[in-house]
């Protein structure tokens, strides 16, 4: 019997690929880059199963070039707002991603930008490593106080709740905004639902945990930046997208904010002008995810996925449900 294909659209931790190299053909982009639009079409061709990225767009297109057999896309990421899902279902064919290992990976990530920000790590360290260091100063790098103040999520889901939870030792009040509170925010951390205006005033920290889609795509933009404190500082580490950067770019030089820290941007890997010359931004490249436990995780989730569908069975983490029902 001929060996089922599975592409992979770029090198992941080798021991996720072991179960998927054992028992399938599979193919790695051999480049240590994202693949062009060509590169991909051509790697998908005549496979059964991919594994891709949040840097590849999926859309008819690339389900088109895979072929009819081509049973299931497992995303390397929570997020999959890279895949055109109804065109996926439309063809049948089963989309996962990667969701639950990565929340505190994520959430620890979002935690040291707030730490990064708000005691000015970054521009101390460029500091003290440029010889400036010339003793103690009662004046020198002043940053803000974390602990007492007052935290505000926006999207109380698995990543969100995680980054709550915390931030009990740090004696923080808990604000959260988002479709519909939620009953573990509220009981488990002492969490309070408010309108996503009153978070945007009174939150000390204002931390994004909502997926991108068109109801969120600059749900942070000039109008949000003006409702916010001046000392206020905002964290994203969900997509970029979702904070328009252009007005953020203004409300960091103006002050109309005190600080950003950011994983993700508009335009990966293109960051807007302005941003990387200002000293209250730290801004790091999407790496909230990327420790070696969590990225072996995801790829052995998405390799479970690729071997259960492949042989039959349900995946574990299916965004499309509807195409195994019918
Ligand atoms: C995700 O999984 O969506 C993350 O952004 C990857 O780091």
């Amino acid at each position: 019997m001929t060996r089922k294909r599975v592409y992979v659209t770029r090198q992941i931790p080798e021991a996720a690929l072991e179960d998927l190299k054992e028992k399938f053909d599979v193919a790695v982009n051999p480049y240590d880059r994202v693949l062009s639009r060509e590169e991909l079409l051509e790697g998908v061709k005549g496979m059964d199963a991919v594994l891709c990225l949040l840097t590849d767009t999926i859309d008819s297109e690339v389900f088109d070039a895979a072929g009819t057999q081509c049973r299931i896309f497992a995303n390397y990421a929570v997020g999959y707002n890279n895949i055109d899902v109804a065109a996926a279902s439309k063809k049948g064919i089963v989309v996962t991603n990667t969701p639950d290992v990565l929340n505190d990976a994520t959430a620890d990530l979002a935690w040291a930008l707030l730490f990064a920000v708000s005691r000015r790590l970054v521009e101390s360290d460029g500091f003290a490593r440029a010889g400036r260091f010339r003793g103690w100063g009662p004046m020198l790098l002043l940053g803000r106080d974390i602990t007492g103040k007052k935290l505000g999520i926006i999207g109380p889901g698995r990543i969100g709740f995680n980054f709550a939870r915390k931030a009990k030792g740090f004696d923080m009040e808990i604000l959260y905004t988002g479709t519909k509170p939620n009953a573990g925010m509220e009981k488990q951390l002492g969490a309070k639902f408010v309108d996503k205006e009153t978070l945007l005033k009174e939150a000390d920290f204002i931390s994004v945990h909502v997926p991108l889609n068109p109801s969120t795509k600059h749900y942070i933009g000039e109008k949000e930046f003006k409702l916010m404190k001046k000392t206020a500082i905002l964290i994203n580490t969900s997509r970029g997208p979702v904070v328009d950067e252009k007005a953020l770019v203004q409300a960091l030089k103006s002050g109309e904010i005190w600080g950003a820290g950011l994983d993700v941007f508009e335009n990966e890997p293109d960051i807007e002008p302005g941003l990387i010359e200002l000293d209250n931004a730290v801004i790091v490249p999407h790496i909230a995810s990327a420790t070696i436990e969590t990225r072996t995780n995801m790829g052995l989730i998405a390799a479970r996925n690729i071997i259960k569908v492949l042989n039959g069975a349900m995946p574990e983490t299916c965004v499309n449900p509807e195409v195994l029902e019918r």
